[in-house]
């Protein structure tokens, strides 16, 4: 039976990037797949810690030696066959908890050699899903393509496969804005934005997760 891990980036377990992944899971269920959803937030890890176990020539490439919550997962990402990371953006980037696993998944397996970039066993299909606060034009006024665009280079260099993305723009954060100071945000925007597209972005994660799984 195929595999794919999805990786949740945000503390909320029930926020907007677990429901997306949550419909991915789905997704690739339907397509025959046994699914795991990782939340980042629920382990206790850290960072790539720079020990340089993992470019030792005497010893084999590809582990990262940290041993914590997140070591398993790493294994886990290996032998699947495919890996989702969502992630919300914190301060235009990725949570810290998603630059973390990254850290470490990545840097594990990539090698300063002339030869070969990566000792990543396979090509891994993947992709990621970005959930925030901002508006299409704010991506683009950002210039957001260039941050993820790097993660995305990354990722097609040790996975071997261009992630799929999918955006999330203008989430709901809060349930009850009244609560909360927000004056920044029209709730009422919010909720009718998210009315009209929330339906599509969770077919377009369910897609992600079905195709992943058919053309692993
Ligand atoms: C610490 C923090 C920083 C954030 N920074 C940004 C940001 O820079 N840009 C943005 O568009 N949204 C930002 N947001 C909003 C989240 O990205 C957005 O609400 C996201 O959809 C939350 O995902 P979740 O519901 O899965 O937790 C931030 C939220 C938090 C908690």
């Amino acid at each position: 039976m195929k595999k794919i891990i999805l990786i949740n980036g945000s503390p909320r377990k029930n926020g907007n990037t677990a429901e997306l992944l949550k419909s991915a899971a789905k997704g690739a269920q339907d397509a025959g797949a046994e699914v795991e959803l990782v939340n980042l937030y629920a382990l206790n890890f850290k960072g790539c810690t720079s020990c340089f176990y993992c470019k030792l020539k005497s010893k084999e490439h590809g582990i990262c030696a940290m041993k914590d919550d997140l070591s398993p997962v790493l294994e886990k990402i290996k032998s699947a066959d495919a890996v989702i990371f969502g992630t919300p953006i914190y301060f235009m980037n990725f949570s810290a908890g998603m630059i973390a696993c990254i850290e470490r998944l990545f840097f594990s397996n990539y090698i300063y050699s002339n030869e070969i970039s990566t000792v990543f066993p396979k090509k891994l299909p993947s992709a990621f899903f970005y959930t925030m606060n901002m508006t299409a034009n704010h991506w683009e006024q950002f210039g957001m393509e260039r941050l993820t665009g790097m993660y995305e280079t990354f990722t097609e260099r040790i996975l071997g496969v261009k992630p799929k993305t999918l955006y999330a723009f203008d989430t709901v954060q809060f349930k009850d804005y009244s609560k909360y100071e927000s004056s920044i945000f029209d709730p009422e925007h919010k909720i009718a934005y998210r009315k009209e597209n929330w339906a599509t972005q969770l077919d377009d994660a369910y897609n992600i997760g079905k195709d992943l799984m058919r053309n692993s």
